[in-house]
């Protein structure tokens, strides 16, 4: 790839930065499309997330995707938030503006919702109750996301409960939508027959870690799995799914579907999430 002096700048700030897939994510956009413009791993340490943000429009750069353990760092120093990223208390996404301010963004909600329409076609989250497993920042996202989208209910269940709870209070419930209910760890199976959708957002059964420990007996037939780990690609929940049945989504659309709106907005182009992405960013 050759870029001349106009080319556009954009990154991904993080610490460690070595294993982020979206510089090859954005890389690969760039390439396809022609388009004069840079993608650049960024590693900040931690003291020095507030000033390399803020040194983003000194820089020239359109702006920047923020990933751990600086998401909450770029949401208390950017100008303005959009309402999402106000309400996750997270931004992973920065947009430098016209005027050199900073607006924060969180599009990790949009990536998971969007890798369920493209995996699942006609899937809605309005089909039916939802079960989220775990209450990492992943799950916040994924809980905001679905009442967004019209889900009737959302059952949290986490290992330890009170997280759970903290999750439930801080995203809250949506005016006229649906609801979170935080359920005990051990009834996770029992919930399981009213559900509709089924989505691991814990680290288990990523490689080297055991398997979610859920039996889906209970699980209608009609359900969709889906799983926010992606290493492997089909997770041992996500085989359990499809040999019973059930739709099953794998974790990598996210982050594939997440990247649109920054690439679009600094880019000025729509990208599109094809097999030959997805293909190009699990290779490295
Ligand atoms: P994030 O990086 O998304 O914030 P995290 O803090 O690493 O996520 O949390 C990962 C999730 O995996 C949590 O819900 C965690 O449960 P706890 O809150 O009880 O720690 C869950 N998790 C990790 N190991 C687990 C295990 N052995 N069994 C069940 N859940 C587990």
């Amino acid at each position: 790839m050759t870029i001349s002096g106009k080319a556009k700048l954009a990154g991904v700030m993080g610490w460690p930065i070595g294993h982020s897939r979206s510089p090859r994510l954005h890389g690969y956009w760039l390439n396809q499309y022609g388009i004069d413009g840079a993608y650049v791993p960024l590693a900040v340490p931690p003291d020095r997330v507030e000033q390399a943000i803020r040194a983003l429009p000194a820089l020239g750069f359109r702006g920047c995707n923020v990933t751990v353990p600086h998401k909450e760092a770029a949401y208390r120093t950017v100008d303005r938030l959009d309402a999402t990223a106000k309400r996750m208390g997270a931004v992973n996404t920065v947009v430098v503006g016209e005027d050199g301010s900073l607006e924060g963004r969180n599009t990790d909600g949009f990536g998971f919702v969007e890798n369920l329409r493209s995996g699942a076609p006609g899937w809605s989250a309005a089909d039916g109750p939802a079960l989220v497993i775990g209450a990492g920042g992943a799950a916040r996202a994924v809980v905001a996301s679905l009442l967004d989208e019209g889900a009737p209910r959302v059952w949290l269940v986490n290992r330890t409960r009170a997280r759970a709870e903290e999750l439930a209070a801080d995203i809250g419930n949506v005016d006229g939508g649906g609801a979170i209910e935080v359920a005990d760890w051990v009834s996770r199976e029992t919930l399981l027959e009213g559900a509709a959708l089924v989505v691991n957002t814990t680290t288990q059964g990523m490689a080297g870690q055991p398997p979610l420990d859920l039996d889906l007996r209970a699980l209608p037939g009609s359900a969709v799995v889906t799983d926010i780990v992606y290493t492997p690609l089909m997770t041992p929940l996500l085989s359990a799914a499809q040999a019973r049945g059930n739709r099953v989504v794998d974790g990598i659309g996210m982050l594939l579907h997440q990247a649109r709106p920054g690439f679009a907005a600094w880019f000025g182009h729509e990208p599109e999430v094809t097999e030959g992405l997805k293909a190009a960013v699990l290779q490295g």
